[in-house]
């Protein structure tokens, strides 16, 4: 199937309504803890609308089948849900066809299953395998553990001060001996947007694969896989509204096809014999096991979500909220913010002199406000900083210009009792 994609919705191109957006988030309707919550931790999560957890529920309650395997009209009414949701990836991310769409349990299962099924096939001693210094420890252990299994290397494209993918080093780094590229497209850590059309021209040039990591750029921007030429693109359903436990590996057809599943096991079997086995064609081949049929519904309810406020007006909002909340940040005395590049989105990644990022977390945590300290599971982020964590306040579709003050005063507060 050729997909075409609508990529505005008739309501993006209505004023966004934050309030009435707010009060699609159960978490958002009471006071939580005492007080109304504040919630700028969307990088390592986002809180789910109650159409998501309608549509979980109503599996639970009405559908619940096992999918593919049972000729019952419950079973076929899963499987009929569980291959919509499916399409439903297809078109948001328009993909070329249902074959290249791959439920895994999120980004990390999505890079991990690419390092084993396709790394293995084509990596051997003395190939290369090309990653950033901003990557997610997710898209970097998986291909440390495929070097060493080959004896391969892996090769390590820096950042500038700002933060931003050092495009020339990546260039001289591309050789004869890489097989793969893995970088993000946007950092969990820094909120850079990497030019990822120019890097997978120029590995196209070479005729090496690129693998997007997909997870923090999925719940700001519309993404179309065709458009970026990626081969691989993986997300994770939990970072835009979706349930936990479920994402995608969208991969380009001929690369699936020619690639070994990755986990044996029930329904990625055509047939079983003890002395040979069949797999059943894509994407099946990679979906060993009962899925999780109702994660794949919840994401399938996500896209409707994000849809129906429409990709690019999210991002248009996101992009200004990002802006505001730069601004207001930088107007505190000793801090600093870790991560100015001029393409960014919804992290603003930063310190205080003098006060420790978990003093920071925890004190906007008594005034209800969540964000992230720590390494931001980016630990070469921060040794390229010199630092060993940073405070992380990062925007979702729901956030506010109230949001941003309510941290601002948190802030000044924890400036008043450090100084
Ligand atoms: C850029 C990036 N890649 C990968 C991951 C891993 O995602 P998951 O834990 O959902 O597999 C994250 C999670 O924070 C991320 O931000």
């Amino acid at each position: 199937m050729t997909g075409s994609k609508d990529r505005k919705s008739p309501k993006s191109r209505i004023a966004y309504d934050v309030n009435k957006i707010r009060e699609d988030f159960p978490i958002f309707r009471e006071p939580l803890n005492g007080r109304s919550l504040i919630y700028l931790d969307n990088a390592a999560t986002t809180q789910k609308p109650q159409a998501i957890i309608d549509a979980i529920t109503a599996f639970y309650s009405n559908n619940c089948a096992s999918v593919h395997r049972g000729i019952h009209f419950l079973s076929q009414r899963a499987t009929e849900s569980f291959e919509n949701s499916r399409e439903k990836v297809r078109c948001f991310i328009n993909a070329a066809s249902l074959k290249e769409i791959v439920f895994v349990r999120g980004t990390t299962e999505g890079i991990n299953l690419v390092a084993q099924a396709y790394g293995r096939a084509h990596v051997g001693p003395g190939d290369e395998i090309l990653i950033s210094v901003m990557e997610h420890h997710s898209n970097i252990v998986p291909w440390q553990l495929l070097c060493d299994e080959k004896r391969a290397h892996l090769r390590v494209v820096q950042i500038n001060p700002s933060g931003e993918f050092v495009f020339e080093q990546y260039a001289n780094l591309l050789g004869p001996k890489t097989r793969l590229v893995a970088v993000t497209y946007v950092s969990n850590s820094l909120g850079t947007i990497n030019p990822v059309r120019e890097i997978i021209k120029l590995a196209h040039r070479q005729g090496v694969p690129v693998l997007i990591d997909g997870a923090q750029a999925v719940p700001h921007m519309p993404i179309d896989v065709q458009e970026l030429d990626c081969d691989f693109f993986v997300f994770s359903g939990h970072k835009m509204y979706g349930p936990n436990g479920i994402g995608v590996l969208y991969g380009k057809e001929h690369l699936l096809d020619a690639m070994p599943p990755y986990q044996g096991g029930g329904d990625m079997i055509s047939s079983v014999s003890i002395e040979k086995t069949l797999y059943r064609e894509l994407p099946h081949k990679f979906e060993a096991g009962t899925p999780d049929i109702a994660g794949a519904i919840g994401l399938g309810a996500a896209i409707n979500y994000i849809e129906n406020i429409g990709a690019d007006t999210i991002s248009k909002y996101e992009q200004e909220l990002l802006s505001y909340g730069t601004s207001a940040l930088e107007t505190i005395d000793n801090l600093r913010i870790i991560g100015k590049a001029k393409e960014k989105a919804g992290v603003i990644s930063f310190i205080i002199e003098g006060v420790h990022p978990h003093d920071i977390g925890t004190i906007l945590d008594s005034e209800g406000i969540a964000i992230r300290a720590g390494h931001q599971c980016a630990q070469p982020v921060m040794d390229f900083y010199g630092i060993s964590a940073t405070a992380r306040a990062s925007l979702g579709l729901y956030n506010t210009r109230e949001d941003i003050e309510a941290l601002l005063r948190g802030l000044r507060k924890i400036k008043e009792v450090f100084h």
